[in-house]
């Protein structure tokens, strides 16, 4: 074998990443690998746009089926993302014996049982470092460094748009549209910010990370989801002053017969490290029994660090065709007969402390009311602060609980909403106090 043909599907923002790579550091990648790496064709339906890139004659394509049927294309790379043609042309690659790349967190996520069948079916390599946390080597940490381990538990901040958000309100006061702006004009963003925001991205990743850390099926369907759009300055103020900070986590535990997995704006002490990873940078905390806790950082969006991944796996695969050893490495970490399907638990069942802030008439007998409900429920204050005074209208009431079930808080909060003194529904964020560090 003389090359590995390589055609990326996709050229936009990852894609054009990419291509540079493969373009600019032909010389270092061949060194390193040992063989040269030939980026036959780049396909996108808009040939016209600039990337700032001179393809040589016939490189650069309209028609992703030209590459997914050239009998020398040995790696197919999927860069359109969504979930329709995407999944299609992986299918297809794959049926037609290439190995595949791609940065498709969201197709994995809803479809990575079935693509995984089909790579093995036709012994070849799926390969997708680059869907969770963008240069950050998590997913070949959890499958191949981490192998002699039992993993407890990943806690990661894994989405940089929310975490770029929510430091630009924190640490500049910067209105929520502006910030989010801001990290769409910086390529950060999905295509569909909601997914971001409302914490589906970083759900998409969990589901992978659980998948690969616990010898399970991906299973997105149960994952507990909350996004960042409820967040106030206000409750980012408040989390301040009882030493914490807020930011959007994904949370895996394992129950060795049921997992834990769950996305949600907590607070978490600001002393921990994941509360100095700020802007669009990622951080996963991985807690296992042989090694202890290991933290991985870096930047988790961004053109250049998503297309660092990627060619990373394509190097994996150019390697693994040079030695004729491909599929050595399983795709979800164990061979697809020992992967089982793991429950997830439900959000109701877990136990954490919990920040609750009511807007409450400042009136004799209120707070005893609110403690009533919750101490009936077995729910122990730790402490409870009135902010300010006013003879007219409700003030803010910010207690935090001590470690308490979740059902319990759910279910006293919906008794304190019907009470007539509280005109608001109350705001509840999960004090995250048990993450090692
Ligand atoms: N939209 C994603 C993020 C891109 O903000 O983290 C990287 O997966």
């Amino acid at each position: 074998m003389k090359q590995i043909n390589i055609g990326i599907l996709g050229c936009g923002i990852v894609g054009t990443g990419v291509a540079k790579l493969l373009m600019e550091k032909q010389a270092m990648l061949e060194s390193r690998i040992g063989i040269p790496l030939n980026l036959k064709y780049v396909a996108d339906l808009d040939t016209l746009t600039d990337r700032g890139i001179t393809f040589k004659q016939g490189v650069f394509i309209s028609d992703a089926n030209k590459a997914i049927n050239d009998p020398d294309i040995n790696i197919i790379v999927e860069l359109i993302g969504g979930k329709t043609f995407a999944k299609e042309f992986i299918l297809r690659a794959l049926q037609n014996g290439k190995h595949v790349v791609t940065a498709n967190k969201a197709l994995i996520a809803s479809f990575g049982n079935d693509i995984v069948r089909t790579a093995v079916e036709n012994g070849v390599d799926f390969a997708f470092e680059a869907s969770v946390g963008g240069c950050m080597p998590v997913i070949k940490s959890i499958r191949e460094s981490l192998v002699a381990n039992r993993i407890d538990s990943i806690t990661g901040i894994l989405n940089g748009t929310c975490n770029y958000i929510l430091t630009k309100i924190s640490q500049e006061g910067c209105p929520f549209d502006i910030a989010l702006k801001e990290a769409q004009a910086k390529g950060y963003a999905e295509a569909d910010p909601f997914l971001d925001v409302e914490g589906h991205d970083s759900a998409h990743k969990l589901a992978i990370l659980a998948a690969l850390a616990y010898g399970m099926e991906i299973n997105l369907e149960n994952i507990h989801v909350e996004g960042i759009s409820r967040i106030t300055p206000m409750d980012i103020e408040f989390a301040r002053e009882f030493g914490y900070t807020i930011k959007l986590l994904a949370i895996s535990k394992n129950h060795t017969d049921k997992v834990e997995a769950r996305v949600h704006p907590a607070m978490i002490p600001i002393t921990h490290p994941l509360a100095h990873v700020n802007g669009s940078m990622n951080a996963v905390t991985i807690d296992a029994d042989a090694t202890g806790q290991t933290m991985l950082y870096g930047a988790g969006a961004g053109m250049m660090p998503t297309a660092s991944a990627v060619v990373s796996d394509i190097a994996d695969i150019a390697r693994n065709i040079m030695a004729g050893s491909n599929t050595r490495v399983p795709i979800l970490g164990s061979p697809k007969s020992n992967i089982r399907k793991i429950p997830i638990l439900p959000v109701t069942e877990i136990s954490t402390c919990y920040y609750i802030r009511l807007e409450a008439a400042d009136h004799p007998g209120v707070l005893s009311k609110i403690t009533g409900i919750l101490g009936k429920r077995g729910i122990s204050i730790q402490s409870v602060h009135q902010k300010g005074r006013r003879f007219n209208g409700p003030v803010p009431v910010v207690m935090i609980t001590h470690n308490a079930m979740e059902k319990e808080v759910q279910a006293a909060l919906n008794e304190i909403s019907s009470l007539d003194a509280i005109p608001e529904k109350p705001v509840v964020i999960r004090i995250e106090e048990s993450i090692s560090s």
